[in-house]
């Protein structure tokens, strides 16, 4: 498969942002600023948020994802959400193993494991982040980190199943950082990720969609989009905002 026929995907990240009220009325502004001819546009929502703005993001050529799961379909687990119940509402998809989830609440590649595969079994696309700490990027371990994390995540899914697997590169510190990755540094490790799902599987490489993560804004997207392997963006603080998010948008269309 060419670059080209890669969809780009962009894909806003909100994290702890917006109540369900403000999450609708985002969504019916954004709805009118993008069109889906030939970009993904996906909001990653808070799990109070996700009826409304799946309700919202009907008819438009908005996806909703979730911004974390537990592996299990129901359980003992407090204060978990599983992937049934994101199907139930209508979710498409849910970002898995982001690193502020890694730092904060004990996300483990492990647990990604089998996170991973469950979210495929139940049809939500995966959209698994990975990424550096800048101690590793100084000590040139950044290929390390990538391997374990990619090889760990994706290891119990299936060769066919991998092209439906969107991974999102995010070098920790870029993210809310203002200090962006260069083109040259995002192209050089996310086709190192591509290569490493190419030990897999070859044709999956070539089809799955590989997004960059850390400070990504209208202004810098033109030149990280324009990088061959980089399939699209998830993006944090400037999604915030719809005319920023359609700025993204439209650069990647
Ligand atoms: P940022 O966040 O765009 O605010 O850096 C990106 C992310 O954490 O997904």
């Amino acid at each position: 498969m060419t670059p080209e026929a890669r969809r780009p995907y962009i894909a806003g990240n909100w994290k702890m942002h917006k109540t369900a009220a403000e999450a609708r009325s985002f969504v019916e502004r954004l709805a009118g600023m993008v069109s889906a001819d030939s970009v993904d546009v996906g909001l990653c929502v808070p799990f109070t948020a996700l009826a409304a703005s799946v309700e919202a993001a009907r008819d438009t050529p908005i996806s909703i994802a979730a911004q974390n799961m537990h592996q299990e379909p129901a359980g003992a687990y407090t204060g978990e959400v599983s992937a049934p119940m994101l199907v139930e509402l209508g979710v498409r998809g849910v970002v898995l193993g982001h690193s502020e989830r890694r730092r904060y609440n004990g996300e483990t590649d492990r647990a990604l494991q089998e996170k991973v595969p469950a979210a495929l079994l139940n049809g939500l696309e995966p959209i698994l982040c990975v990424g550096e700490s800048e101690e590793e990027r100084e000590a040139e371990e950044t290929q390390r980190r990538l391997r374990h994390q990619v090889q760990e995540a994706i290891e119990n899914v299936p060769d066919d199943q991998l092209p439906a697997v969107v991974i999102a590169y995010e070098p920790i510190w870029a993210i809310g950082s203002g200090r962006v990755a260069t083109p040259g540094e995002a192209q050089e490790a996310i086709a190192f990720i591509r290569a490493l799902v190419g030990d897999r599987s070859r044709a999956a490489a070539a089809a799955v969609r590989v997004l960059y993560g850390g400070s990504v804004s209208a202004d810098n997207a033109v030149e990280l989009l324009a990088q061959p392997d980089i399939d699209g963006a998830l993006v944090g603080g400037a999604s915030l905002d719809p005319e920023n998010l359609a700025g993204i948008v439209t650069a990647a269309g």
